[in-house]
């Protein structure tokens, strides 16, 4: 089979469409011929490890000793990114009660990446699921990352009708879905973002739109029950200021100075801060599928490369002049 793989990490360029040997599926697993898949935050910081720093790394230094073992010392160790998918199922496991060949699925396969290949292997109990009866193939290949990270933390963050929320990074991956979810929950939505994507967060429902650029949300006056923050690079002494008595701050980046907040403010008292891992779990998939079919999530597809255009479409993500996100598709 024809895969995407790098040997060196580097720019866009170290991307080459070359054959490797096909994935031999287990008695549980669910092999998938891949339709679509993905550009996102994870391939570009997975293609170009060797030049993640700990302090450039979103997350405690540990996690960062232990991704950098995982994704590869010197050079990649899988050589195939990738986090999302959607396909058919070309064949499955003896064991296998949940899929049959021909299903057409959609999943999520995280860190361990893989799916910039024409085939794929994953259990079956994993997060794989029949795809939105609603959507394309390209569609659903965008959904699962950022709808399954956004579900999960404004659950985390017990998201209630009426609340006043801000997205900061409401334009990208976790945030655009982000934007929608609370919508659905019933919130008061503003989303940051770049100038060139403000339309584009108008459009998935957000109520205000402020360009970072242009405007600093904090000297607004404005009180929030909630602030998500996706990068984790607002201040805690700036957000406080702009959260009601009982707001909370999610830091969707998970680093450690957040985690010693967290800490803090649970002991001490004054807005709390949140800071959560999102396992990517099966149940989220199913939520965000039903969402999906529900018309309450959608996802934007901004370009679509094929597999000889998966540099050039690292390259337009890496640019950050896209509205909504990338596809690479195989079919
Ligand atoms: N906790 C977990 O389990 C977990 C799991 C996965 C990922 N993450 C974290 O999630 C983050 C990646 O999220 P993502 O995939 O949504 O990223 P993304 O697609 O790269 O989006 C980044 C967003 O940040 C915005 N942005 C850039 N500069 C900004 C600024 N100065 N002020 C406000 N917004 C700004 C961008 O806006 P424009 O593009 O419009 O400029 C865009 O909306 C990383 O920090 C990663 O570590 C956490």
């Amino acid at each position: 089979m024809k895969a995407i793989v790098y040997d060196t990490y580097g720019s866009p360029d170290v991307l080459q469409v070359r054959e490797i040997a096909t994935p031999v599926p287990g008695d549980k697993d669910v092999l998938v011929r891949v339709h679509a898949t993905s550009v996102n935050y994870g391939d570009l910081a997975g293609r170009n490890f060797a030049a993640v720093t700990p302090r450039a790394f979103n997350m405690p230094m540990l996690f960062w000793v232990m991704a950098k073992l995982y994704f590869g010392l010197g050079k990649p160790r899988n050589g195939i990114l990738g986090s999302e998918f959607s396909g058919e199922v070309e064949s499955v496991g003896k064991d296998v009660t949940a899929f049959r060949k021909g299903d057409r699925v959609f999943g999520y396969l995280g860190q361990k990446m893989g799916a910039y290949a024409e085939l794929l292997s994953m259990p079956e109990n994993g997060p794989i699921a029949t795809m939105p009866t609603t959507m394309n193939f390209e569609q659903a290949a965008v959904a699962p990352y950022g709808a399954m990270m956004a579900l999960h933390f404004l659950r985390k963050a017990q998201i209630r009708p009426g609340q006043k929320v801000l997205v900061n990074g409401a334009s990208g991956g976790i945030g655009s879905a982000a934007v929608q979810i609370a919508k659905h929950f019933g919130a008061e939505v503003t989303g940051v973002c770049g100038a060139g994507r403000m339309d584009y967060v108008h459009a998935l429902g957000a109520d205000t739109v402020i360009d970072y650029k242009r405007e600093d949300f904090t000297q607004r006056g404005e009180e929030y029950d909630l602030i998500v923050d996706i990068r984790g690079r607002l201040p805690y002494s700036q957000a406080k200021r702009e959260l009601k008595k009982d707001g909370r701050i999610l830091y969707v980046s998970f680093k450690t100075k957040h985690l010693l907040l967290m800490l803090r403010t649970a002991l001490f008292g004054g807005p709390k801060v949140l800071c959560t891992l999102a396992p990517g779990s099966r149940e989220d998939l199913l939520a965000v599928r039903d969402l999906i079919e529900q018309g309450q999530l959608k996802t934007v597809v901004a370009e679509r490369f094929p597999m000889s255009g998966a540099a050039d479409a690292h390259r337009l993500v890496e640019g950050g002049k896209k509205s909504g996100a990338v596809a690479i598709t195989f079919a």
